[in-house]
């Protein structure tokens, strides 16, 4: 089954890009984004993916900018959200329609370096600041509070010692390109259950099986 898509984002779109670019049992076919000069448009149209654009502040109630989302979604019959630096929060309808199926990238090790207010290179400044060893990259199941919902996948990437934000974030943004495809692969072949807080990934299937 190829699996529909959608990548929100707020900025440059790398990882909307690393997404598209690395599809295997997936095919992006929308980005939504709330910026109408962010980068992660011209990304869109380079690679024909049709993107819209969608500002909450342009509605004059969360309900209706949660309806407006959804009617779009769904005549675009999408199975899947990928939050990819996307810096509005999710209306709780829309966490609700779609639970199970909105995932997220952090740029840290969650539950550490998480909630409102830590994106971008604030989180990076505070790993450096807490002298951590390791940071890294987390993918996870979204639910109606900032980055606590069920993880699907993590690596770390060491903490170096002249590391700088910008350094540090570098070297994650390479791992979120690996893992945030990996694992939008992994719900499209069908291999992850959600059970409560309990994520399972099921080893690949074998002829022999
Ligand atoms: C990434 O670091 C991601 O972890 C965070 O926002 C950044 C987005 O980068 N949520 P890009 O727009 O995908 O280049």
């Amino acid at each position: 089954m190829n699996l529909r898509v959608a990548v929100f984002a707020s900025g440059g779109g790398s990882n909307f890009q690393a997404i598209a670019e690395n599809a295997l049992n997936y095919r992006v076919t929308l980005v939504v984004c709330n910026r109408p000069k962010a980068g992660v448009l011209d990304r869109a149209r380079e690679l024909s993916v049709p993107a819209q654009v969608l500002s909450p502040r342009a509605f004059e109630s969360d309900k209706l900018y949660a309806n407006s989302l959804l009617e779009l979604l769904h005549a675009e019959r999408i199975d899947l959200i990928a939050l990819a630096g996307y810096l509005c929060k999710i209306p709780a309808l829309v966490v609700e329609a779609f639970w199970g199926r909105i995932l997220n990238i952090h740029p840290a090790l969650l539950p550490r370096f998480g909630g409102k207010g830590l994106y971008g290179h604030r989180v990076h400044k505070a790993v450096l600041e807490a002298k951590e060893s390791f940071s890294g990259a987390t993918v996870h199941f979204v639910d109606e509070e900032y980055d606590t919902g069920p993880i699907l996948l993590q690596k770390k990437v060491p903490v170096l010692p002249n590391d700088t934000p910008d350094s540090l974030a570098e070297r994650v943004l390479a791992v979120e390109h690996k893992i945030f495809p990996e694992a939008i692969d992994l719900i499209a072949q069908g291999r992850v259950q959600i059970k409560g807080r309990r994520v399972t990934i099921q080893p690949i299937k074998t002829h022999d099986d």
